[in-house]
Formats: structure tokens, sequence, C-alpha cells
């Protein structure tokens, strides 16, 4: 993992604008504590005092408190802690179900620290109510709904005692209350991680910012996005997880947020499938990893990184494809599988597959002071053998040994392409040379062939998979009509990210098709998108000079273009895109490089990366029968070019001014002719 996870930058939202209040609703007076004041609510000793009726937002960890209305009551807030006391409602007569809703937080010792239904003359507790799903390390602080049962009692007058006995020193030794609801109808809430984190999307996800969020391309509905997981398909539809922040446009405890679709094209969001609530991912949370089919259930494979650091390889089983549970003998790959020699704290993303009736996982690991892959071999999915190593990292006279990446080999992920093998992984800090590798993390490609008897992969060279800035994590899947897919995040570590300041951080490519032919990968969009066309423009037999020319129609930021250019004397032709009166973007073919160029040296917000060039990115592409081809998709922020039918790509995150449309097309140096373009709105509702 890069560099650049640090302390999450939490989203500072007020939960008081969107909540509902239920004053006019209560049996008894201040019930919700909406009064902003402890009116109507009868104190002894010292642990409930005025203090208490408070409206943050979070706790001092940064935890949601996730309260209803404007005001709740906060036991820290009402005293230190180690007071004790009670407070007692008004009274009121019991009617309905009997059963009484309510918010509860904190209160670690349920013996001490209840609500209580009691008598009128408070003589007798009927029945209580603690936080028994209190768990340190989780939301603590944080308000659930519970429900007391006092079913039993209905038609007596009654109050309702909130009790805090804990006079220690303790953590959460007082207790945290609000909306107290009587003849309550509703479930308790759900607890825990997953539940919090489901709860916490609901509610906050239309606070994000929508000025900078595409149209066709996945994106988190709130927080933070990196890696592709689980791309598969699954009983009819598309999956794709992701690694997730829910709570933070920052890296932070990762979470799998959950996706589908029929098409690549327009997805549907599915409740957060993996939350870090387990001993063995408690640490930084449920790291990347892959999905597969067996006997009809799905499974994810995925690295648990704990408390102390350990990358360790679990599993969690789906019968619907929507509710996961972790198995219970996680984690399946343990830190004593490592391997000879290698790390038990870089040992990470499992990529599964099957290969007649044996399933294959490829680990990104790390051998010394280099990136390494392993391979393991099972025939149950939860049992596993450790195969042995796929990358030659030792001997100097092997045609591939420069390519050793100092970081991880991070992200594996295989498949047949054409009946070609293709190892594609991202390695970290892989040295530049020429225009392959510019990014400080690059994805690349390797047709070659796994002994798997040994493990090795043997591959003639690493390529590139995507030349642009923005293009990580690749993955794979295979479709059942035979097309292999891949999926990226398109962003890149290290990069300074304006959708931050929205309330949202990263979104995934437009699905690619994948074929291998002369020696080569070969990459299209999937052709589903070519159902969301509309309003064709198309203009031929453009002579193109310094003059940038506009062709009536053509403009727009949610698009796709064909263009062909034929270079002619030109030095440098192509397109300028997201062009308006301050930036432009600049995608042309430089005769001199014999490659195509993207520009965003002037294109919006700052992207700066950690590299020393964030200007430009270049990829080697020459003139077929003198035409140079460019199928160019925009979407609001992003632009992904495929060069001549897709033998490169270049994809960047591109922050122009709103209005900033403009598409012109231009030939410096020489004349060059534009032969035809079309452009097609990009349109999903
Ligand atoms: C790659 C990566 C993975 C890791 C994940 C953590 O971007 O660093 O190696 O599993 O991100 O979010």
């Amino acid at each position: 993992m890069a560099s650049i996870i640090g302390l999450a930058t939490l989203i500072a939202f007020s939960s008081s604008s969107c909540a509902k209040t239920r004053t006019d609703e209560y049996t008894f007076k201040n019930a919700g504590f909406e009064k902003g004041t402890l009116s109507g609510w009868q104190t002894s000793g010292d642990a409930f005092t005025e203090d208490g009726v408070v409206f943050d937002t979070k706790d001092s960890n940064g935890n949601l408190y996730n309260y209803v209305g404007e005001f709740f009551f906060s036991g820290s807030r009402s005293a230190e802690g180690y007071e004790t006391g009670y407070m007692l409602s008004e009274s009121f007569k019991l009617e309905g179900n009997g059963k009484i809703g309510f918010l509860i937080g904190a209160g670690a010792n349920t013996a001490k620290c209840y609500v209580a239904l009691v008598d009128e003359k408070n003589t007798t507790e009927y029945a209580t109510r603690s936080n028994d799903e209190f768990e340190e390390g989780v939301v603590t602080n944080g308000l659930h709904r519970v429900v007391l049962d006092g079913s039993k009692y209905v038609g007596k007058t009654v109050k309702i005692k909130v009790v805090d006995k804990d006079s220690g020193s303790g953590y959460y030794n007082y207790i945290n209350v609000d909306d107290f609801i009587v003849n309550y109808q509703g479930e308790e809430d759900e607890v825990g991680k997953l539940a919090d984190a489901n709860r916490y999307i609901q509610e906050n996800k239309g606070r994000v910012n929508d000025r900078y969020r595409l149209s066709y391309h996945l994106m988190p509905e709130i927080g933070w996005c990196n890696d592709p997981n689980g791309f598969v398909y699954y009983n009819g539809k598309i999956h794709q997880f992701y690694q997730h922040n829910p709570y933070s446009t920052a890296w932070g405890p990762m979470h799998w947020g959950h996706a589908t679709s029929t098409d690549f094209v327009k997805w549907e969001y599915l409740p957060v499938a993996l939350a870090p609530d387990s001993e063995y991912d408690d640490g930084s949370g449920c790291f990347s990893g892959s999905a597969i089919e067996k006997d009809g259930k799905l499974y994810l494979m995925y690295t648990g990184v704990s408390k102390n650091g350990y990358q360790q390889q679990c599993l969690a089983e789906s019968n619907d494809g929507v509710k996961f549970s972790k198995l219970n003998r996680n984690p399946v790959i343990n830190s004593t599988m490592v391997g000879p020699g290698l790390s038990t704290i870089d040992f990470r993303d499992p990529y599964v597959f099957k290969e007649g009736d044996t399933y294959y996982c490829i680990i990104g690991a790390k051998e010394g002071s280099y990136g390494q892959m392993v391979l393991y071999k099972s025939k149950t999915l939860t049992s596993w053998d450790y195969v042995g190593k796929v990358m030659n990292n030792s001997d100097p006279s092997a045609p591939n040994y420069y390519t050793l990446s100092p970081g991880i080999y991070e992200c594996p992920t295989y498949a047949v392409i054409d009946g070609q093998p293709i190892l594609i992984c991202s390695p970290q800090f892989l040295p530049q040379q020429g225009n392959q590798f510019e990014n400080v993390h690059s994805v690349v490609y390797m047709a070659g062939s796994f002994n798997y008897q040994t493990g090795r992969f043997t591959y003639d060279k690493m390529r590139d998979v995507d030349g642009g800035f923005d293009f990580y994590a690749a993955q794979l899947m295979n479709m059942p009509d035979g097309r292999v897919i891949m999926t990226a995040w398109m962003q890149m570590w290290d990069r300074v990210f304006p959708t931050q300041a929205d309330g949202w951080c990263g979104a995934m490519i437009l699905p690619r098709e994948l074929s291998y032919k002369n020696g080569k990968l070969y990459q299209a969009p999937v052709r589903e998108i070519e159902n969301y066309r509309v309003n064709k423009i198309q203009a031929d037999n453009i002579q193109l000079n310094s003059q940038s020319q506009r062709i009536d129609g053509i403009s727009g930021d949610a698009l796709e273009l064909e263009v062909k250019l034929e270079v002619g004397s030109a030095q440098k032709t192509g397109v300028k895109v997201f062009k308006g009166t301050s930036h432009e973007t600049l995608i042309y073919y430089d005769a001199q490089k014999q490659a195509v160029v993207l520009d965003r040296s002037n294109s919006g917000k700052n992207c700066k990366g950690a590299e020393v060039n964030y200007f430009t990115r270049t990829v080697n592409a020459t003139p077929i029968d003198g035409v140079i081809t460019l199928r160019i998709f925009l979407d609001n922020t992003s632009c992904e070019v495929f060069i001549n039918g897709g033998e490169a790509t270049l994809t960047a995150n591109v922050y122009a001014n709103e209005d900033e449309e403009g598409i012109e097309f231009y030939s410096i140096g020489g004349n060059s002719t534009l032969l035809s373009v079309t452009k097609y709105d990009i349109i999903v509702k």
C-alpha cells in the first residue's frame, strides 16, 4: 500500500440538518431531549446534568453519535464519568404494545448503566435494557436503537429511569440515550461495524457534492474508494466490490463496497459486504482480493490486516451475493504459510481462479527488498497449500530480471485471453524505462505461462497496461460469453485528489474487453456502452493547421469521440478536450516521438503526484497506413483514450471548470487531415 495512507480526514457533516424531530409524537415530555435541556426529567445524584444535552455529531475518536433530532443526552458531557445517579421521566400510562424503543450508547458496564421501566413511585424496576451490544473498539459512544420490553405492564402508569451506577474510572462508564418512543413498532438496530457503515452511508450520501461526479463510471456513494475487488459474474449479474472507507475521503480502515450491474455501465449499489470487524482484520481492515463461485455460493477471498499488522488471507461466503459471512476457519492462508524468505507484513491481494479441478491463488508478497508473488493451490477453497514463487528474483541473466519491483507486486490478476495466459499486476516503484512505467506505481502485463508444479510464471517482458496517469490495481473477470473484462481504479496513489473537498474520492474505469493478437494486449471499452450513444454527429475530410478548429455539434463532457487523423506533414496533430477559456487537455500524435501524448499541464485543478513529470504521459504508436485512430471517452472529470483499435490506452482524471466542454482539432508544424470524426453523447439515466 502506498505512502498516501495517513490520518483519515473525517467528513465534517452536521447531522442535525437531515434528522427528523419527533417532538410532537412523544408520549412523555422531552423524551427526545429536543427542548435542549433536561426539562421534564427529574434527576438524582450528579451523573445527569443539563450539560449532557448536546448536539455534537462525533465523539473525540471521530465516531458518529447517530442521534435523532437536534439534541441527545451524552453521559460523558454530563459528567466526568465516575459520577452516579439517575434521571426519571414524567409519568405516563403505558399503552399500545408496551415496547419502548430508544437509542443507547456507551454504558460498558451493563449491570450498572441501563434504562428501566419503573412504577410511578420509582420503587420497582419492571424491566430493564442496557447496551448489551457494547464492544470496545466498535463505535462505543455511537447510539443505536434497542427495545425495552414492557409488554407485561401495559395499562400501568410508569416512568422511564436512566441509571448510571458506575463510579469506576474505566472507559464508557456513563450512558448516552435519545429518542424514547412508547408503543414502538420497529426492530432493534443491527449493531457492529458492517451495520454502522451501511447506516452511515444511507444517512450521509445525500451530502456529497456532485459537481465532479461521473455519469457512466462506478464511484463510491460517499467517502473513499481504491482498488476494484471481487470482479465477478454471479447469478446473472456482474458484481464489483471495491476498497472503501465510507467515513472519510481519505484511505482508512478498509471495507468492501459493493455494486452490481447487468452491463458494466449502470451500477446499483448494494450494502457494504465486508467490514473490519474480526480479530484478523480489525487493524487496517479488509484489503483487496477477488471472488469466485463454488457450488452456487459466492466466495470473497481477501487479505485481513490485523492490529499487529499481519496480512493473512480470509474467505467470506454468500448464498445470495448480497450478505456475506466470514468463515470460522479464517484466516485460510495464515502467516505461518507465507513460504520461505517471505514477509508476513506484505502478503496481500489474493486472486483466485480455477484450472481443471484445482483452485489457484496468486498473492502479492515481499522477498527481501524486492516484490514477489506466490502461488497457492487448493481442492476445496478453504484449505490451501503453498506451491512456490511466481517471479524470478534471483537470476540476473534472466530476461525479465531488470523489472524487479523494489515495492510489492500488488493486486495480481490472471486470465487466459485468446489462448494466451496473461498475468497482470501492480508493481510499486517500478523504475521508469523510457515512456514505460512513468507513474510511481504501475500496472503491467506479462504474456507467458504458469508452471503449476513450481509456481513460476515464465514470460518475455513486462509492459504497461495503460500509459496514462490514473490507472491502478486492475482486475480481470470472465464473462459467460467468453469475454475477458478488465476494470481498474481510475486514480493513482500519492496524488492531489480534488474531489476530496466534495465528500467522495475515487472511481473505476469504464471496464474494457481484452484481446490478444500479434503478441500484444488490445483493449476496447465494453461494447455495452454503445447502447447509450445518442446525438450522433459526424464530419469528414477537414484540413487541419495550427489554428484550432471547432466543429458544429461536437462538444460536451459526457461523450464518445472517434477521430481518424491522417498525419500528413504534421509534427503534432490531435484533439483538445475539456477546452474552455482557461483550460485545455491535449491528446495528440507526436511524429518525432512516434507516440501519442496526453498533456494535462493546463487541464484544470491540480492533480500533482509524486512523479517528476506530472504534465504528460506518452505511449508508443505508429500510424497505420498514415492514419492514427483515437477513440476517446469523456465523463465530466475523466478521459480514456484508445489508440489504433486499443493497442495502447491513456487514462486520466481532468478537473476543468464546469463550463469547459469545448473540443477542437489541430495540427502543428505541417498539415494533417481529419479524415473523419464521430461524436456520440453518452447518456445514462
Ligand atoms: C493497492 C493496495 C493493495 C491493498 C489495498 C489497501 O492499491 O495497496 O495492495 O490491498 O490497496 O487498500
